[in-house]
């Protein structure tokens, strides 16, 4: 523990063993409390709490009557042990007292807008407001803490396995990674503009290029982008990328890193290696890229099963080329419940949602009597089941399965606590179709490599191409995404091509990579964790908020510091700005 001249030890140090000896203790008072005579105050700091007493009759005692809540104090006193029946079996220093004997205010404390403890009933707002009193609580101090820790864990595990940590510019040109840039205005080149990174990707491309064989950052990235409870404009990754790497080797890295961060920071096991599953089939089993492998309730095809249904909507859907889908849940579902899960549906853009139940072995729903009674009840696998199914466009009715497959879990309780699935999910399309834009884009980025098998067709069938993509998913949520890279310039020209992306704007955005890569670029790849995202699961936290000192809102404000705010017409001119009036109606 660090020396301090104001303290003797901290609020969190003392024990039985301490009886009778002379300490000095600084902290924030919790709380003061006059008891028949004597007062109680809860001194408290980062490490924890101790009780000082303050008998009556001392001069002490009729200065710390005037003590007020977070006012910051420093105490000086005897270590007393506490009577039997006032021991505090659930506080470290439950055994003991400190009796007071002088006491120093350093700095008295206004009323705080909250209390600075860990249950309070106030919005989000009026805690980012005073983000400062919000961090003194001691819940989110252990966030921090813990995020503190897992970056530890971090580097030491990453620095053992060879990787070198190197900072990559801020202040750069655009990178891609499909979101919106933050740009910084040049004073001293009038109308340019440098580009906030979306991610250091190209940057960690280079190095490999440069020879340092391995390389990892805890990056900062900045994204401007429509935020959400896992989504901040500046978040954190943890980068890294490896020479002469494949696939294998990128996840054998990874799983190792994140077996060493759980372990050092929660005590926990993490069971390796991590399941795989390929893309297609995840999208099949769950109908999302990111399954939650917690609980059950696998989609499955019952397209054949229909085909020759009188149902006329099911029918209809087949014989347009549709499918039938649907998942079965382990539970008799009200009317109630089902009207609100087919709203949920339609919200989603289905045209409704069709059930299967069956009661003293009769089936009941819309379909029942469109089905062979034993079909249905081998279907449903036994009474008090539902199967929610349904009918539509293939891609659409995966989609909107797993998000009702969730929906239900989440409503219904069925998530398991105290699991941690990992999943790798693998072999991602290389590009997709935008429909409203009508043009083929990358999937990922624009720098991963299409397995080898597909390399012949990424002129003819892009939209095929199956690349060396990879995405590491925690209970459902994407922690991380990486992949093998194109290491030469004639492929990866030719991906920018199909990205409609033409030659003299591959050389103006991308030159400085494409250089590279013809200067002995060896094979190369890694990945990205979403460090927030990480931090904030292993903190048990909904909201990555929870685990950033300083985030912004969903509106992407600081409402402690007050950003992005005006600035000066001095400021604007020697940036060559000139800010357009908004009409304060729009
Ligand atoms: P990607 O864009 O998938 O990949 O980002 C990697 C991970 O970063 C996290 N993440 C975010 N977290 C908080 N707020 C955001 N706005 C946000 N956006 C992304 C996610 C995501 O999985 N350069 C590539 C990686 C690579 O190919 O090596 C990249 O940035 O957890």
């Amino acid at each position: 523990m660090r020396k301090s001249s104001f303290r003797t030890h901290t609020c969190g140090d003392l024990r039985a063993e301490h009886v009778g000896s002379k300490v000095t203790l600084a902290g924030w008072v919790r709380r003061a409390r006059d008891l028949g005579g004597l007062l109680f105050v809860d001194l408290r700091d980062r490490y924890g709490q101790t009780q000082v007493v303050f008998e009556p009759g001392t001069d002490v005692f009729e200065k710390a009557k005037e003590l007020g809540q977070q006012d910051v104090i420093q105490v000086k006193g005897i270590v007393r042990r506490r009577p039997e029946d006032q021991i505090n079996r659930s506080l470290p220093t439950g055994e003991i007292e400190v009796l007071a004997e002088s006491l120093v205010v350093l700095n008295e404390s206004k009323t705080p807008a909250f209390p600075i403890e860990d249950e309070i009933n106030v919005s989000e707002e009026v805690r980012l407001r005073w983000r400062f009193l919000d961090l003194r609580r001691p819940e989110m101090q252990k966030n921090l803490i813990l995020r503190h820790r897992a970056a530890q864990a971090t580097r030491n595990y990453l620095s053992s396995a060879g990787l070198v940590e190197i900072e990559t510019p801020f202040l750069t040109k655009s990178t891609p990674e499909g979101a919106r840039d933050f740009l910084v205005p040049s004073r001293i080149y009038p109308g340019k503009f440098y580009a906030l990174p979306q991610s250091p990707q190209l940057y960690k491309q280079v190095l490999m290029s440069s020879g340092f064989d391995g390389y990892f950052q805890i990056a900062r990235c900045f994204r401007d982008e429509d935020l959400r409870a896992d989504r901040q404009p500046e978040f954190t990754q943890i980068d890294l990328e490896m020479s002469f790497a494949d696939v294998d080797d990128v996840l054998d890295l990874t799983e190792g890193l994140m077996a060493h961060i759980f372990r050092e920071v929660l005590g926990i096991e993490i069971e390796r290696p991590f399941p795989r599953m390929t893309y297609s089939e995840a999208m099949e089993r769950y109908g999302i890229d990111k399954p939650d492998t917690r609980y059950g309730m696998e989609l499955f095809d019952l397209t054949d099963f229909f085909r020759d249904t009188d149902f006329r909507v099911v029918r209809s859907a087949i014989e347009d080329g549709g499918r039938v889908i649907g998942f079965r849940v382990d539970r008799e579902l009200s009317r109630r419940e089902i009207d609100d899960l087919t709203e949920r549906a339609k919200e989603l853009g289905a045209g409704g949602l069709l059930w299967l139940s069956s009661k003293e072995g009769q089936l009941r729903g819309p379909l029942a009597k469109f089905i062979d009674r034993e079909k249905g009840l081998k279907l449903l696998g036994g009474e008090g089941k539902t199967a929610l199914l349904l009918a539509g466009k293939k891609e659409k009715i995966l989609e909107i399965g797993g998000a009702l497959r969730i929906e239900v879990a989440k409503r219904f309780g069925l998530i398991p606590d105290g699991k941690w699935n990992f999943l790798w999910v693998l072999d991602f399309p290389l590009f997709v179709w935008n429909e409203e834009e009508k043009r083929i884009e990358p999937a990922h980025h624009m720098f991963s490599m299409p397995k080898d098998e597909f390399l012949d067709y990424l002129e003819s069938e892009p939209l095929k191409v199956v690349g060396k993509i990879y995405d590491l998913v925690l209970n459902g949520v994407e922690l991380g995404s990486g992949s093998i890279r194109v290491h030469r310039r004639d492929i990866q020209e030719k991906i920018m091509e199909i990205a409609g992306i033409p030659a003299e704007e591959r050389q103006k955005r991308f030159g400085f990579l494409l250089e590279a890569l013809e200067y002995g670029t060896p094979p190369h790849g890694g990945i990205a964790l979403g460090f927030d995202r990480m931090v904030a699961m292993m903190a048990g936290r909904e909201s990555i908020r929870d685990v950033i000192a300083f985030p912004k809102t969903t509106k992407g404000q600081a409402l402690y510091e007050g950003a992005p705010s005006d600035v000066s017409e001095e400021q604007l001119r020697e940036l060559h700005i000139r800010v357009e009036k908004q009409n304060s109606s729009s």
